[in-house]
């Protein structure tokens, strides 16, 4: 009667104590909107919408919080009308919620208390969100855990006489700030995350991260305001058409006792197990690699570059990609780098600075039509990164990587607010100031200004008048509401020669300004960056500065 033979140490003591049940792997139609599914672990009621009820130990977990739901941009609006056990393995069987849209899969095992998650999409619309989370007893699960941060969920109740001051964002009687941003992380770096407290704990596992969009700077919220560990695939500012066919997952959901140390153990065995043998789609089973070896046109290796696998045509920037899947990385001191895992299919293939020794490069390398066969390593030798030459460099502030960091507060943990203490004002002198002088953040009405001496070098370069100087401004984010003028010695510089944008904050831009040679002047000279528009808490977030002869 005891199933001993197919227990992990792990979950020998829940199963032996609810083992008299013993009913085994089950999905259960109540009626034609209510199924029950589950093992002798766990089990859940799944209505049209919700999951509305989780049992696991004795207890019932969603308590007066909502449960379970999937979703696109930011609606509950995923409507189950029919499940049906859609495969079975000796040890496991797939549950299918189908609704228009697609198909969601609860992939459970006899003895694990939880599961794997999968969705495969039929007729999403063009979306910017893809969603599935659990709202879960707000007494139960007290903590969050990100691979930032692990600390208490604010209190609910605090919410209640807060001031909404932004979108999820509330200010208390005391002047403190409570966001649900907060917990946001990159959702390529993460382990594990999840929400728990003494007696449970509820985590994802994401072993695979091919089904997220963009690239390497892709942020999304893990855990939020109701205690619900969110899962949020696949976020952005605009929307984009989806494969069909395509498959967001399998993820592992995981419940728990609550220790944290747990659910790190399983989130190395689930690294370990990626791609999951046991999901029958050839498409997902057919994989290959890749491995190349990069270089600049000055000889550097592209050391620590940024690495980003995705869509053919490479005109479309990775951080607005999203329609299929995406690799990324990051190569070696020695410039080469490796991907494993990657759908068999036709690739673009793309690389930027991430900082450190090509933290002045600032163009990108890309390649189009990268075939990845099943089975089979595709090797990209002698890979050529043209950069401009270095000995018309002037100066550069801040390493190129799309991050503020090396600023003042810059990569510091997601706080909000905490752009309110940078100076309205600001002087900076080349060769003497440090980059630590220069805040991540300009949002105040003010001028920050960079003195820089010229010495002689008008005269000593050129001579036929033409020359001019190009200055380079990268933002790790900006909000459109603030807006800046740019001036050299007091003259106002026209239109940027070239503009990226998004419609997002936190995305990444990159604008250059010619400066005529006679705007420039022998000696010293003064860039300033004058924001002439406020909105509270909007602004540029800089990346780096850099000025340089054409
Ligand atoms: C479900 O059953 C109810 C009655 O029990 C009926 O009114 C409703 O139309 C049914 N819905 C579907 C989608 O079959
Ligand atoms: C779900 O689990 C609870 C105990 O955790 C149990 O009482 C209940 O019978 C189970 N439901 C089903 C449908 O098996
Ligand atoms: C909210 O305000 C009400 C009435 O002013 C008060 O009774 C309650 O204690 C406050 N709650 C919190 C969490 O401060
Ligand atoms: C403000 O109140 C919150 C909630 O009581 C508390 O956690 C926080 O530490 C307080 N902050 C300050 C600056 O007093
Ligand atoms: C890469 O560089 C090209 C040429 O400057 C530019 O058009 C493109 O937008 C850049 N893309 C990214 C993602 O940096
Ligand atoms: C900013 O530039 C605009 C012209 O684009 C000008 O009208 C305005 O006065 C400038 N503001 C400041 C504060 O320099």
């Amino acid at each position: 009667m005891i199933r001993s033979i197919i227990l992990t140490s792990s979950c020998f003591a829940a199963c032996v104590q609810l083992v008299f049940a013993n009913r085994g792997l089950f999905l259960e139609q109540i009626d034609n909107t209510t199924w029950t599914f589950g093992n002798d672990l766990w089990n859940v009621t799944q209505e049209a919408v919700y999951a509305s009820k989780l049992y696991f130990r004795g207890s019932e977990l969603v308590g007066s919080a909502t449960g379970h739901y999937m979703g696109y941009d930011g609606e509950n609006n995923l409507v189950w009308t029919s499940a049906a056990i859609t495969s079975r393995g000796e040890d496991y069987i797939d549950v299918g919620f189908s609704c228009e849209e697609g198909e969601l899969h609860w992939v459970i095992f006899d003895c694990m208390s939880g599961a794997y998650q999968y969705f495969a999409n039929r007729a999403l619309p063009d979306l910017s969100i893809l969603r599935t989370l659990w709202r879960l007893d707000p007494k139960l699960f007290l903590r969050g855990r990100t691979y930032q941060r692990d600390e208490p969920l604010p209190d609910f109740a605090l919410y209640q006489n807060a001031t909404k001051v932004q979108d999820e964002t509330w200010q208390l009687a005391n002047g403190s700030f409570i966001t649900k941003y907060d917990f946001s992380d990159y959702v390529r770096e993460r382990d594990f995350y999840g929400i728990y407290g003494p007696r449970f704990g509820s985590w994802y596992i994401h072993p695979g991260t091919d089904y997220y969009n963009s690239d390497h700077l892709s942020q999304t919220l893990t855990c939020a305001t109701q205690r619900s560990p969110g899962h949020l695939p696949f976020p952005r500012g605009e929307k984009v058409a989806q494969l069909a066919g395509k498959v967001w997952g399998p993820w592992l959901w995981l419940l728990n006792d609550g220790t944290v140390e747990d659910a790190s153990r399983q989130a190395s065995e689930e690294l370990a197990k990626w791609p999951y043998p046991w999901l029958k789609d050839p498409a997902y089973q057919s994989r290959g690699g890749v491995t190349g070896n990069l270089r600049l046109s000055d000889g550097r290796p592209a050391s620590g570059a940024a690495v980003f696998m995705g869509d053919i045509d490479t005109t479309r920037r990775p951080s607005v990609q999203g329609k299929r899947y995406y690799y990324t990385t990051h190569a070696g001191h020695d410039g080469r780098f490796s991907l494993e895992h990657v759908r068999s299919g036709t690739y673009g293939l793309y690389a930027w600075s991430d900082g450190d020794t090509l933290g002045d490069v600032y163009t990108n390398f890309s390649k189009s039509g990268i075939d990845i066969a099943a089975g089979t390593i595709t090797e990209l030798c002698d890979l050529t990164w043209t950069v401009p030459d270095k000995v018309k460099r002037l100066f550069t502030i801040g390493d190129f990587d799309k991050k503020a960091i090396g600023f003042r507060n810059g990569g510091s943990p997601y706080q909000h607010g905490i752009s309110n203490q940078s100076p309205a004002n600001l002087k900076f002198t080349v060769g003497k100031s440090t980059t630590s002088e220069w805040h991540y953040a300009q949002a105040l009405v003010g001028t920050w200004a960079i003195e820089f001496d010229l010495g002689q070098q008008t005269l000593m370069l050129g001579g036929d008048g033409d020359d001019s100087a190009t200055l380079s401004l990268s933002f790790a984010g900006y909000s459109q509401s603030t807006a800046m003028n740019v001036t050299i010695n007091d003259q106002l510089l026209g239109d940027p020669s070239l503009y990226r944008s998004g419609k997002t904050s936190g995305e990444w831009r990159f604008v250059q300004y010619s400066i005529p040679r006679a705007a420039l002047k022998e000696g010293l000279n003064t860039l300033g960056f004058t924001v002439t528009r406020y909105t509270q808490w909007r602004g540029f977030m800089w990346d780096s500065i850099i000025l340089e002869w054409t």
